[in-house]
């Protein structure tokens, strides 16, 4: 289809490239006019195993062949077994699917509320990103998403990200939960300190509230950990996931500490396709890939060696101020906004994302290569030059 007929049936909620995807393999996706692309940026976040990763797509092909959707009121299989995954890889506790990170996080915001109604306030941090559904989008610590949607629920109030002091001030017995990315993704690739994620485990110890942590984004490998809560020394009580852990495939979940998992009783939430036979598969065949090809590792060493070039731009262009982030989860802060620079790499066959105006944002998958980040790095490096010789 040409881009001026989807552009007549489809609503225009996106800003798109003017490309049309047709194939991917890997880290390589291919338009219409047979072009290859090599995406630094899989599936929006999604794509942590690349594109079409054979495992996943083996499993889904199994799945398709059995049942494609089995309703909650009955029991299926993958469901049970993705879930059992995917507590014994986090901590003792029960897991709801859903099909999304907003839903992740709205249903995390349901238990939270039911738990004790009289605790009415949820803390959040600006800059945070939690997803567009309504509760989902008041917990997101950004006006920019809120503009034009009021009335919004009540009851969120937003803290600065790593700053200790503030949060202590704002904490009292009517918190409910602090809920945050550890590394907050939308909103520049910011990691929140080891000081700060202790201090809110401590609060919400002391005050009888959840912690809550994102990790929509941060998960599924993507810090060279299953989660990014493993880098510290904290067990969050809810922990929110979705985005990559269906290879591709649209699911979302969150896991609850036992001692919660009452709170939920059958009625008060659910989903028609939560948990389907099709995602949880594509799910179980994420988890095996990861642990079968050691990607954990291989995002830990890929990530450092990324880094260490991107430190080499660094010290060439002025222009970039920091590079930071955990594992593959790398930002590149520009003091120049980054969209010229992602499409002069998207001229050259390249795909990455600038979020937050002037942060590059890297999240290839995990199972990348030395040779494919020198690719990148090439391609910045000449992106840059071009820009800051000829501008846009
Ligand atoms: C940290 C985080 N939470 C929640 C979401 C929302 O996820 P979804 O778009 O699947 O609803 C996102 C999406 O970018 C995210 O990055």
């Amino acid at each position: 289809m040409d881009q001026k007929t989807f552009d007549n049936y489809v609503l225009n909620t996106y800003s798109r490239f003017p490309i049309t995807i047709v194939k991917g393999q890997g880290m390589s996706v291919w338009d219409d006019k047979g072009r290859e692309y090599i995406d630094f940026f899989p599936g929006f976040g999604a794509g942590n195993l690349g594109h079409c990763h054979p495992k996943v797509v083996a499993a889904l092909h199994r799945q398709i062949d059995e049942i494609i959707h089995v309703p909650n009121v009955y029991y299926n299989n993958a469901q049970g077994e993705l879930a059992k995954r995917i507590v014994e890889n986090t901590f003792d506790g029960q897991v709801f699917f859903c099909n999304s990170g907003a839903e992740a996080n709205e249903g995390a915001i349901k238990l939270i509320r039911k738990r004790n109604p009289s605790k009415k306030t949820i803390i959040t941090l600006k800059d945070s990103f939690h997803g567009r559904t309504i509760a989902a989008v008041t917990a997101t610590g950004q006006p920019v998403y809120h503009d034009g949607f009021d009335p919004l629920p009540g009851g969120f109030e937003y803290c600065e990200a790593n700053n200790i002091a503030m949060l202590e001030k704002m904490m009292n017995a009517s918190v409910a939960a602090i809920m945050f990315e550890p590394v907050l993704g939308e909103g520049g690739i910011v990691p929140i300190t080891p000081e700060f994620m202790r201090a809110a485990r401590e609060l919400c110890n002391h005050y009888d509230a959840l912690m809550v942590l994102d990790e929509v984004q941060s998960g599924i490998g993507r810090t060279g950990k299953l989660f990014a809560y493993q880098h510290y020394d904290v067990v969050p009580d809810l922990l929110t996931m979705a985005k990559s852990l269906g290879g591709g495939v649209p699911i979302g979940a969150f896991v609850v500490k036992r001692e919660h998992c009452h709170i939920l009783q059958p009625g008060n939430h659910g989903s028609t396709f939560g948990g389907n036979p099709l995602a949880c598969s594509a799910g179980i065949a994420v988890l095996q890939a990861i642990a079968d090809e050691n990607l954990l590792e291989n995002a830990t060493e890929m990530g450092q060696y990324l880094w260490e070039k991107l430190e080499g731009l660094k010290a060439k262009y002025a222009v970039i101020k920091e590079i930071r982030g955990i594992g593959l989860m790398l930002g590149v802060v520009l003091s120049v906004p980054g969209a010229d620079i992602v499409k002069q790499c998207l001229k050259k066959r390249v795909l990455l994302n600038c979020t937050h105006k002037t942060v590059l944002r890297l999240m290839p998958a995990i199972n990348v290569t030395k040779y494919k980040i020198n690719r990148l790095v090439k391609v910045l490096d000449q992106a840059l030059e071009t820009y800051l010789t000829w501008g846009a």
